[in-house]
């Protein structure tokens, strides 16, 4: 995990989690969240940046996986920037507060 801390505020967080299983290890998924007053100030970008120089330097992972839900065009922005593309989709996978569902779909970025 990597935190952000502007002027000692914590701002968000990231994590990459690999896999370690003899058929999977070449996998690793991500996830990141910022507080909204830190968004479009590039930290996103530069924790993706990281997360990804730390896959690579680990050898073995080929891809990296991320999820986004129908609708955050700001995180699914983000994703296709930095080189993950949709490659498949859940449909229904969230419940929403007010009750509808919408779909989750999966992203990969080959290394
Ligand atoms: C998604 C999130 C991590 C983006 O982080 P960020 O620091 O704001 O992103 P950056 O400033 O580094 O990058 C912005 C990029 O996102 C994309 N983007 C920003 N706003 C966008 C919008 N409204 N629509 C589409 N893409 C957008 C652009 O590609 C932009 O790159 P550019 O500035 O070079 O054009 C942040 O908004 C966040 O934490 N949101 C809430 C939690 C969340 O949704 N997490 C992901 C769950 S799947």
């Amino acid at each position: 995990m990597i935190a952000c801390f502007v002027d000692g505020k914590l701002a968000g967080n990231c994590e990459i989690s690999f896999r370690t299983g003899m058929k999977d290890r070449h996998r690793a998924s991500v996830a990141i969240a910022l507080l909204q007053a830190y968004w479009n100030l590039g930290i996103g970008t530069r924790m993706f940046e990281e997360m990804i120089r730390t896959a690579k330097e680990r050898g073995d992972v080929r891809q990296i996986e991320i999820e986004f839900i129908e609708g955050n065009s700001r995180a699914r922005g983000l994703y296709e920037k930095m080189g993950f593309r949709i490659t498949g989709v859940k449909p229904d996978a969230i419940r929403m507060k007010d009750g509808t569902f919408v779909n989750e779909y999966m992203m990969q970025k080959r290394l």
